[in-house]
């Protein structure tokens, strides 16, 4: 009732108060918990980080250690998991298998669906879920390539595990570069976070009617898909491959960027929050050319990416503007040189805003903050009576 503020796309809307990011768009700072990402991703772990977003604090040895225990032995699936897998053509986009199968995790834990699940279902849930995403990426990855599955191993960390599952044989023993780990580390510590984005908004809005926890997960698994969120990896590396594949003109790109009757956009740039710079792509660019150096790839898109960047950076409209490269805008890079597919980058994105996902959910219920409802300026028809159909 009353006066309503209308603010399209919450441009400027604060929804809740949260205790767990801090991002100064003008300054390009990021900082989870306090933590600089920088240090972050310079000396924590994954799952360190993803400690510290969901419980506040960074965990002593001790904690850690019981952490990554608990996740080591949730990492097996329900075997009647295999008969969603079955049912996907196998070439189908890695992310509608993805959400599917986070939900349809709710349906082997009912203890979930408790509206007021006590911490002890919570942190199951939790858990669950950290321990049972890489298992349900590395099955999309192996259906995609026709290949069993390959279990996850209690001997190894969860990166390691990852990587097994994911290129590992049935057989024999995977090795694993350290170069590879610590990329992947880096990665998804840098993803973890991002405050009140899309598909965070998403996971906490859903959230807000009491549904459970794999329900709004899902749910924020889609909201990332599109390729104005995490879906711009894939279509980055995309975008890269038809500049090189059209001549590798990428002036000719910025100004369809530029074209307002173009609805081409460049992929990987600009940002709602930074305005300055995104300290995120600051260590990607980075790690981008150490890593491609250190594994000896030479990918011929860096060139590209790297033209696009120094035209964009001095072209008018993108100054003017205040577009920069995103986090988004080298990754994919990474991704492949890894030995991703670049439809499974967005998988990836997801893997690693995983706890960040969680611990907006559980700050939302543990705040009792209320459902989620915005409203809006009706601009439809005043009232009017019904015609029969005969009369139209
Ligand atoms: N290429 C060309 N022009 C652009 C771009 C771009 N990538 N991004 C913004 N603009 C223009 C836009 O046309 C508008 O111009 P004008 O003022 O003349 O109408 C102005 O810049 C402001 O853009 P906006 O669309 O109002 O800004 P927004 O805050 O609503 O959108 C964005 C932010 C990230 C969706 C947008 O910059 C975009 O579409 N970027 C490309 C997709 C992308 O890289 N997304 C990843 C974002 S970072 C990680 C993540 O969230 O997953």
């Amino acid at each position: 009732s009353g006066y309503i503020t209308l603010d399209p796309g919450f441009k400027n809307t604060g929804a809740t108060k949260s205790a767990i990011t801090f991002l100064d768009g003008e300054e390009g700072v990021l900082r989870y918990r306090g933590y600089p990402i920088e240090q972050l991703a310079e000396k924590s772990t994954f799952i360190e980080v993803a400690y510290l977003l969901i419980y506040g604090e960074l965990p002593s040895k001790e904690v850690l250690e019981k952490f990554r225990a608990d996740i080591r032995k949730q990492m097996l699936i329900h075997e009647d998991m295999k008969n969603f897998f079955a049912g996907f053509p196998s070439k189908s986009h890695p992310m509608g298998q993805l959400s599917c199968l986070v939900g349809a995790l709710s349906a082997f834990y009912p203890e979930s669906l408790n509206p007021n699940p006590t911490d002890e279902e919570e942190d199951k849930t939790i858990i669950n879920l950290l321990a049972k995403m890489p298992t349900i990426v590395s099955w999309i990855q192996k259906k995609s390539l026709g290949q069993p599955i390959v279990y996850p191993k209690n001997s190894l960390g969860y990166i390691e595990n990852f990587l097994h599952m994911i290129f590992g044989e049935v057989t024999g023993e995977t090795t694993f570069d350290p170069v590879v780990i610590s990329a992947m580390h880096t990665l998804l510590i840098l993803h973890a976070d991002h405050e009140q984005n899309c598909s965070t908004s998403t996971v906490r809005i859903v959230g807000s009617s009491n549904a459970n926890l794999y329900a709004s997960i899902s749910a924020g698994i889609n909201a990332l898909w599109g390729p104005l969120h995490g879906g711009a990896n894939q279509a980055v590396i995309e975008m890269l491959e038809a500049i090189k594949n059209d001549g590798g003109d990428a002036e000719k790109y910025l100004a369809k960027a530029k074209d307002k009757n173009d609805p081409f956009r460049l992929m990987g740039f600009g940002h709602r929050v930074y305005k300055n710079f995104d300290p995120r792509a600051k260590i990607i660019k980075k790690a981008c050319d150490d890593i491609l150096e250190k594994l000896g790839v030479n990918d011929p898109v860096l060139d590209i990416a790297k033209r696009l960047e120094e035209a964009a950076l001095n072209d008018q409209y993108f100054i003017d503007r205040k577009l920069y490269p995103n986090v988004d805008f080298y990754s994919g890079i990474i991704y492949r040189a890894l030995g991703f597919e670049s439809d499974m980058f967005t998988v990836l994105f997801a893997l690693g805003r995983l706890p960040g996902w969680i611990a907006q959910w559980k700050e939302m219920r543990d705040n009792k903050e209320p459902i989620g409802r915005p409203r809006q300026v009706y601009v439809g028809e005043t009232t009017r009576d019904y015609v029969e159909s005969s009369k139209r």
